[in-house]
């Protein structure tokens, strides 16, 4: 079985190795850029990680498992243009450094090159896999979607935020995983399982996001601070605090959400202020922890301990990350 680090190092190789020097320079150097900048490449990282619970040969996940990720990022250069977001992985994003067209042009190219890689699989899981891929990918737009509607929305409950957080987040991790676990060979039930702790540890990758966006440092977090709060997301932070401020303090944030003239440091300085009057933090941190403990004990459900302890060990680190 091979180790985490060597997974990483495999998946890094294999990235470094992809030839984007094509012309027109403008829809591909894009790639080129946003694929150099690294990230953690968590959801390859899945994808080999779950075939190898399976399997010892990893080697026919290993073009999905890139594919997951250019598809990732495809999604990346579309969300910072939705998202107004100036800085990613601590460069100018896509569409600050080129221009909007460029970053929805090149993400497009982007996925389609997601699909090309993606096939490149062992003939008889394609089928299986490709439904997956299909489907989240899709779930991903959706969710997408809820969280544009939601901006100009100040009732979204906690119930709809989650489900908005499923589709655009949780559903990459969880088919990543459930992709790798079918190339590995494993049944149904048990590539369902993995598919539900990707799931749950999706849901909390969302929820630590959302705080980092808060209370991160720029220089490891690699984004603008208060991104979320600029644009009036309905994080879940921003959805407690509606839920537990008094009257005074509600009415101080339904004016921060309403403001159209404002200083932007001030709106982001008076919204924390807020978050952290009505102690939103913690309770965010609580539920985090949450969806860890449901992810593990999903993962103890494979009756497989010593071939998911990695899984359970980056799950963990996963949740205490800053960037
Ligand atoms: C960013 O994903 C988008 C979210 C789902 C929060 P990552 O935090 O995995 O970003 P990179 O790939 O490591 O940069
Ligand atoms: C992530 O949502 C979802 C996707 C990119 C599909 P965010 O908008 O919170 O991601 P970041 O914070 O920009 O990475
Ligand atoms: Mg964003
Ligand atoms: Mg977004
Ligand atoms: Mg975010």
């Amino acid at each position: 079985m091979l180790t985490t680090a060597e997974i990483q190092e495999l998946v890094a190789t294999r990235m470094s190795q992809m030839d984007w020097t094509k012309e027109p320079k403008d829809l591909y150097a894009p790639v080129e850029y946003v694929l150099s900048l690294g990230g953690k490449r968590l959801r390859p990282l899945l994808t080999l990680m779950a075939c190898n619970v399976f399997c010892e040969e990893v080697e026919g996940a290993l073009m999905p498992a890139l594919a997951v990720e250019v598809f990732h990022n495809f999604t990346l250069l579309h969300d910072d243009v939705m998202d107004k977001a100036p800085i990613r992985r601590g460069k100018p994003t896509v569409h600050n450094k080129w221009n909007e067209n460029v970053a929805i042009l090149s993400g497009d190219a982007m996925l389609v090159k997601a699909y090309e890689f993606f096939a490149k699989m062992p003939e008889d899981k394609l089928s299986r896999s490709l439904t997956v891929f299909t489907q989240t990918a899709l779930e991903v737009c959706e969710g997408q979607q809820y969280d544009m509607e939601f901006e100009h929305r100040n009732d979204v409950t906690e119930k709809e935020y989650l489900k908005m957080i499923r589709l655009k987040t949780a559903v990459l991790l969880a088919g990543a995983l459930k992709i790798g676990a079918i190339i590995g060979g494993a049944n149904d039930q048990d590539a369902s399982r993995l598919y539900d702790f990707g799931i749950n540890i999706g849901l909390a990758f969302q929820l630590k996001d959302d705080l980092l966006d808060v209370y991160g440092d720029a220089k490891t977090f690699g984004k603008q601070i208060g991104g979320d709060i600029l644009c009036n997301k309905k994080t879940f932070l921003l959805i407690n605090a509606l839920r537990y401020a008094d009257l005074q303090q509600r009415n101080e944030l339904n004016h921060w959400l309403a403001a159209t003239d404002y200083n932007p440091q001030e709106k982001i300085a008076a919204v924390t202020a807020l978050y952290d009057a009505t102690g939103v933090k913690f309770l965010t941190e609580q539920r985090m922890d949450q969806y860890l403990d449901k992810a593990l004990q999903l993962l103890d459900e494979l009756h497989r301990s010593e071939r998911t302890s990695q899984l359970a060990s980056l799950a963990q680190r996963l949740m205490n990350r800053t960037l």
